[in-house]
């Protein structure tokens, strides 16, 4: 692998921080990110995104506390990326032009990409310059909340915060799945049984979790929940067959369990319609 150019050594070497110094990020330096980021490319070049700049300890804490994560609020600084059809909104009806963005589902998912794509490009800027990052999803649980605590008017919606510091130690880098199994030539390849069982083994290095009472008890529900009650007996048994609970089921059977995942939709629509993206609710004319 080339590591002789600088971004892709970079990029080859990052692992998301969540440990820092005390060191706050100076001015110029949060700048030199910012501008990164707007440099990112954008659907029509319209850029329908904000990005909310969080140094105040009150405020750190808070958004800690709502994402259970306690190292965020040690961070000294977290951005929040936004989707912002509300500036787009008020440039139209000010222009006299026609707007539908807000209720657009293609306009969604181009302001979405564009987000996230701004993001990123800040999260590799402030690694250039010596920084930690970390995304911070659970951002999105919390909706309601961030777009009190920033004030954020109607059609400005939270998507992902980045948490950035200067990193106390470097972190680990982290397995991916390799690249004959995400990357494929002209047609999807699509791997047999044993390929991807394998891949996911090496990625995880075939990662136990031991049983205990309440694991078995989560997982069961969510199995019922999701699949229902044969397949929960299912799940059961391969569990006391290998005698651990292994890396797929610890994800979605605990971690990121099925059924709470599923059983979100209907606050997180709310919550979407109540910040201004009707999209999902306006599907008709
Ligand atoms: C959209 C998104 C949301 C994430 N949310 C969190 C989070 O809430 N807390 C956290 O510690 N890491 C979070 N991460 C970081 C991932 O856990 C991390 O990227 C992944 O485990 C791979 O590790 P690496 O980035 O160190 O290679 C998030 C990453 C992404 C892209």
């Amino acid at each position: 692998m080339k590591k002789n150019n600088e971004t892709l050594k970079l990029l080859l070497e990052r692992g998301s921080c969540r440990v820092f110094t005390d060191k706050k990020i100076p001015a110029s330096v949060i700048n030199n990110i910012l501008e990164a980021g707007l440099r990112a490319p954008t659907g029509g070049n319209l850029q329908p995104y904000s990005v909310i700049k969080i140094e105040k300890t009150s405020s750190k804490a808070k958004l800690a506390k709502l994402c259970g994560q306690s190292f965020m609020a040690k961070a000294p600084t977290h951005l929040i990326f936004c989707m912002d059809f509300h500036r787009l909104k008020r440039w139209a009806a000010l222009e006299k032009a026609p707007f539908s963005a807000d209720s657009s589902l293609r306009s969604f998912w181009i302001a979405f990409q564009d987000t996230v794509i701004c993001a990123q490009n800040m999260c590799v800027a402030a690694d250039s310059m010596g920084l930690g990052s970390v995304y911070i999803g659970p951002i999105f649980n919390n909706i309601s909340a961030v777009r009190k605590m920033c004030r954020l008017p109607k059609g400005v919606i939270p998507v992902v915060s980045l948490v950035l510091g200067y990193p106390l130690r470097k972190p680990p880098i982290r397995a991916r799945l390799s690249r004959n199994i995400v990357a494929h030539n002209e047609v999807y390849r699509n791997i047999s049984d044993g390929e991807l069982l394998k891949a996911f083994d090496e990625k995880y290095k075939n990662a136990k979790t031991e049983i205990n009472a309440k694991n078995l008890k989560t997982i069961t529900e969510v199995c019922k929940n999701v699949n229902g009650d044969k397949f929960a007996n299912k799940c059961l048994s391969e569990i006391e067959a290998r005698k651990y609970i292994n890396r797929a089921q610890l994800y979605f059977g605990l971690h990121y369990r099925a059924d709470k995942m599923l059983a979100a939709n209907p606050k997180f629509l709310k919550m979407l319609k109540a910040a201004g993206l009707v999209c999902f609710s306006r599907v008709k004319k």
